[in-house]
């Protein structure tokens, strides 16, 4: 009785170093890629804009105003920023969005951080430019 204990415990024993030492193995690994990335990676010195839709300060100004106000949306009762809040590091916290008239949509809330640097919109790639994309939930009045 008193061996068969032993051979458990030694077997317990065992187990837990394996998995100990893959834990730190993979945390090593894991490490390593992010050191690698971190040393590879360049900071944008710029934000890109796309040629016919160059970068103003007017059109910032304007583009920030839009996406507070909620007159874009058919209640006038939600902005963009109902759903994407600043608070929420841009998206809504939710499991999937709530629109305008209280009704639970069928997707989460992305982020729109960093937006310029994205290649294709929405959960689907739907829209290949910002510009597709912005007018989007205006026509859907969301
Ligand atoms: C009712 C909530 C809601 C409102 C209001 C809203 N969005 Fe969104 N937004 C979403 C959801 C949900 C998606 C993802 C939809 C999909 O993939 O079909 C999305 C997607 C996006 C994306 C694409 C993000 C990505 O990673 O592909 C951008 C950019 C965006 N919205 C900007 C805006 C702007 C600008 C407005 C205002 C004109 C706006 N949204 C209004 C919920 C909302």
């Amino acid at each position: 009785m008193i061996l068969h204990y032993k051979i458990q415990l030694r077997f317990l024993i065992i187990l837990a170093t394996i998995l100990v030492a893959l834990s730190y193995a993979s945390d090593a690994n894991s490490d390593d890629v992010t050191i690698v990335n971190k040393v590879d990676y360049v900071r944008p010195l710029e934000i890109p804009f796309p040629d016919d839709n160059l970068f103003s300060l007017r059109k910032a100004e304007l583009g920030k105003k839009l996406f507070f106000d909620p007159r874009l949306s058919i209640n006038n009762n939600i902005s963009c920023a109902t759903c994407h809040d600043q608070k929420q590091s841009w998206e809504d916290g939710k499991e999937t969005s709530i629109g305008n008239l209280n009704t639970k949509l069928t997707r989460h809330t992305p982020t729109v951080l960093n937006m310029a640097w994205g290649e294709l919109y929405f959960w689907d790639g739907r829209a290949e430019t910002l510009e597709e994309q912005a007018i989007e939930p205006i026509k859907k009045s969301c």
